[in-house]
């Protein structure tokens, strides 16, 4: 870390923000393979909210890495730091005081128990697409199982490079028996339960 640099303390708090806003900052983790649904889910999610007139932001694996980790690759070491980065980034848009919703695969348990400890309990909600590895690459949507299978693609999560299945996520969706909507419909009710947001009349 660098030295001489010394912490500033905002005027205005997290807490304020919150108040302004009528909902609590938090940051649902989608985790899971390619192909599982994070994306899809985690859009729609963030529409839903975004609908219901809450303060969204979303930032998802393959946009951050075309500028922000467009530096990195997918050794273990890459991954890593790709998971490091969106985390802070995530701290800060939740310190602005939105709901925010990341799809990265961030195969690594110590990798998101890291991002979970920037964040106060309760307000990182570990969200594990729970699709199967057979359905997500009979989907393949970018045909990268099918690249990965003929060796043409090194190091491809769930092939070649380790998921590790979290023990212990705040929600579990497995898209292969679930439509997007009984997904959504499970989170807003996560979030209403928790009191993030606010049931409306
Ligand atoms: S992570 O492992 O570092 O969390 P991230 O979510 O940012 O991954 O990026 C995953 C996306 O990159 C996948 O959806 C896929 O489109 C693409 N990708 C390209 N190469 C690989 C690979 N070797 N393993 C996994 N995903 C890959």
């Amino acid at each position: 870390m660098a030295d001489n640099i010394v912490w500033h303390d905002h005027k205005i708090t997290r807490a304020e923000r919150s108040v302004n806003k009528n909902q609590k900052p938090c940051l649902l983790w989608f985790t899971g393979l390619s192909g599982s649904g994070k994306s899809t889910i985690a859009n729609a999610l963030d529409v839903a909210l975004y609908k219901r007139g809450y303060h969204t932001f979303l930032l998802d694996g393959d946009n951050v890495r075309h500028g922000l980790c467009k530096d990195l690759g997918f050794s273990d070491d890459d991954r890593e730091e790709n998971i490091r980065r969106v985390g802070e980034v995530c701290k800060l848009f939740a310190d602005a005081g939105l709901i925010v919703m990341s799809a990265f695969i961030s195969p690594f348990t110590g990798d998101r128990r890291l991002v979970r400890k920037l964040f106060p309990a309760g307000e990182f909600i570990e969200v594990f697409m729970d699709t199967p590895l057979a359905i997500c690459e009979e989907r393949d949507p970018k045909g990268l199982y099918q690249k990965a299978r003929s060796g043409q693609l090194k190091h491809f999560t769930g092939i070649d490079s380790p998921y590790e299945v979290p023990a212990h996520p705040e929600i579990r969706l497995d898209t292969s028996r679930h439509t997007v909507e009984e997904c959504v419909e499970s989170l807003i009710a996560y979030l209403l339960e928790r009191e993030m947001i606010a049931r409306k009349d």
